[in-house]
């Protein structure tokens, strides 16, 4: 059976626009997501252009900042600040990878944690592993999003991650691992150097995808009735089309469907739910700024 990222996360933006509707109506402004973008990479093009349009899309508020390939590290650093300090900004995600001149880690803590919404800064990594509420990095958040809405049985499950990303893998795991419904998983996180990654793959409930190489995982490797979800978006030549270019998984679709008994499609799966998520954390910080302080005292 399909895992439908593209269902499910449309049952999620109708659920916000409810939401922000009704934070409108109490008199609040729209919540608002800002992106930079560095450089002109066409997945990360496609990518952000399609987060802003999911923001229209709901009434969210967003802003777009285009910066040249060669832009120095320090007008970055200018334009985050910027943005940290703009009332009117809930969210602020810099679109990744950044050119090799450009020290990744120093620009996600650059940002302020109560506006990263992508969830990469330390200090939201840190409450993700302690359990305590956080930005959660959106495609990890939305895959647990679309086991949760599919009945998807997690507890006491193998589930097996392929691949060991800070932006997926690595929370996957987490998150999966965590006593908690979806969770309570025995989770094994496989990477380059895993042997004989068959045994593993072969073992798994759950599996995981995120290689991001073109049909990887191929039938012969997944258990009969696996639920496999696949995170890989690979641009693959093929002068036949338009483009150029096909969209695959990290998963032999054709083939892995016939043995599992639930799968995401790609695209028209995780990918999905990855906007659907950013735009929930991005409702979720313009919240949190609503929200009175715990140490203000309110006299009526
Ligand atoms: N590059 C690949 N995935 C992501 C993501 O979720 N957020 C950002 N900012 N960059 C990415």
């Amino acid at each position: 059976m399909l895992l439908d990222g593209k269902k499910i996360s449309e049952e999620v933006i109708s659920e916000l626009t409810v939401e922000v509707s009704a934070m409108i109506a109490e008199g609040n402004r729209p919540p608002h997501l800002a992106a930079i973008l560095v450089g002109n990479d066409g997945a990360s093009e496609t990518y952000v252009a399609s987060k802003v349009k999911a923001c229209e899309k709901i009434g969210l508020g967003s802003t777009l900042v285009r910066l040249p390939a060669d832009v120095s590290e320090s007008r970055i650093l200018e334009e985050i600040d910027a943005i940290n300090k703009n009332d009117e900004i809930d969210g602020l995600i810099v679109q990744l990878p950044l050119p090799k001149h450009i020290d990744e880690q120093k620009i996600t803590e650059s940002v302020l944690p109560e506006k990263d919404v992508d969830g990469f800064h330390p200090v939201n990594v840190g409450k993700l592993v302690l359990g305590l509420p956080t930005f959660i990095s959106a495609t990890p958040k939305g895959i647990m999003e679309l086991l949760k809405r599919y009945n998807i049985e997690t507890s006491g499950k193998h589930c097996v991650v392929l691949g060991r990303s800070n932006i997926v893998g690595t929370p996957m795991a987490n998150l999966l691992s965590r006593n908690s419904n979806p969770g309570n998983c025995t989770v094994t996180l496989c990477h380059s150097r895993t042997k004989n990654l068959a045994d593993f793959t072969k073992s798994a409930d759950i599996l995981v995808v995120a290689l991001g190489k073109a049909e990887f995982v191929t039938a012969d490797m997944v258990k009969e009735g696996a639920t496999v979800i696949d995170v890989g978006i690979t641009r693959v030549e093929d002068s036949t089309k338009p483009r150029g270019y096909v969209l695959k998984g990290d998963v032999a679709f054709e083939e892995v469907k016939e043995k599992a008994s639930y799968i995401t499609p790609v695209p028209g799966g995780v990918g999905r739910m990855t906007i659907a998520a950013l735009l929930q954390n991005t409702v979720t910080a313009k919240k949190n700024s609503i929200k009175p302080s715990k140490f203000q005292h309110h006299v009526s």
